[in-house]
């Protein structure tokens, strides 16, 4: 039997823990290669090795890559090509959680938010589309945030740029579906996951406090797992949502049904 993604060669940024480590397991589960890339340069080869371990093959790779360098981008690109035998799926994950509200937050600390969350998806789907033009059929898969479409008083710069992740998306998906390429764009919308981002909500207050408070907004009755977003990851990258292009994936336990 097939495997779902099987063939599929796939770029994934933040991949050292998290959302992006568990996506680049199922990916790799289901028959892709797969370079991880992160700013943690131990951490990438060490997720990397332990899902060649899993799998039993060498499949995964791994190279540091900062998401707002552009140069970091186009290393990225290239090795994907050397290592993976070209491109066909794009995983912009890496992301950082700015706290803050419009006044609390300083010039510096919006921009870093704006920078790692939303230029990089920027820079990613730039350097990445010659590349996925070469290898189609192409899916490029947008971690957003469910804090993109809804936003809350101390999150001022994590709810614009996530914001900006979901149309840029759309606005990449109609350029592509224009030049005539079959490269699809979508994003996806968690609310609360299981992963160390997490930690930057706590501050310096009880952590089994805040994850119950966390819980409890959660109409399904608790925070998701990575793997509840890394599924969603599977499907996007494979040719299953081959009519799903310019679309939103909300992974938020029924919070935006309210
Ligand atoms: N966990 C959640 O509750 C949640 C909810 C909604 C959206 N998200 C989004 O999911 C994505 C993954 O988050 P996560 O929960 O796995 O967080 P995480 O903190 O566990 O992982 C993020 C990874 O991104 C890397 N990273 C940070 N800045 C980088 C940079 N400039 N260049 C390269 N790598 C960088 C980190 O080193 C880390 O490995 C993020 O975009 C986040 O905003 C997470």
């Amino acid at each position: 039997m097939s495997r779902r993604v099987e063939g599929k060669k796939a770029l994934i940024t933040g991949a050292a823990q998290g959302i992006g480590a568990a996506s680049a397991l199922a990916l790799a589960r289901e028959g892709a290669r797969i370079l991880l890339t992160d700013l943690n340069s131990d951490g990438a080869p060490e997720t990397a090795e332990r899902i060649n371990r899993v799998v039993g093959a060498p499949v995964a790779f791994a190279m540091r890559q900062g998401v707002t360098v552009q140069s970091d981008w186009i290393e990225a690109v290239e090795n994907a090509g050397t290592l993976l035998g070209g491109l066909s799926v794009l995983v912009n994950n890496a992301g950082v959680a700015t706290v803050g509200s419009v006044e609390d937050l300083t010039l510096d600390e919006w921009r870093r938010g704006m920078s790692v969350n939303a230029d990089s998806v920027f820079l990613g789907c730039k350097f990445a589309l010659p590349a996925l033009r070469e290898n189609q059929p192409g899916s490029i898969i947008n971690v957003s945030s469910i804090a993109g479409l809804i936003a809350s008083h101390n999150f001022a710069s994590y709810n614009a740029s996530k914001a900006a992740v979901w149309l840029l998306s759309k606005s990449v998906a109609l350029h592509c579906a224009r030049q005539g390429w079959n490269i699809r764009c979508n994003s996806i919308h968690p609310t609360f996951i299981q992963t160390p981002i997490l930690k930057a909500l706590v501050g310096n207050r009880d952590e089994a406090t805040v994850m119950e408070k966390l819980r409890r907004q959660v109409p399904l009755g608790r925070l998701g797992d990575a793997d509840d977003v890394a599924n969603a990851v599977v499907y996007l990258a494979s040719d299953e949502s081959s009519f799903m292009t310019g679309a939103e994936i909300k992974l938020d336990g029924g919070i935006s049904a309210m």
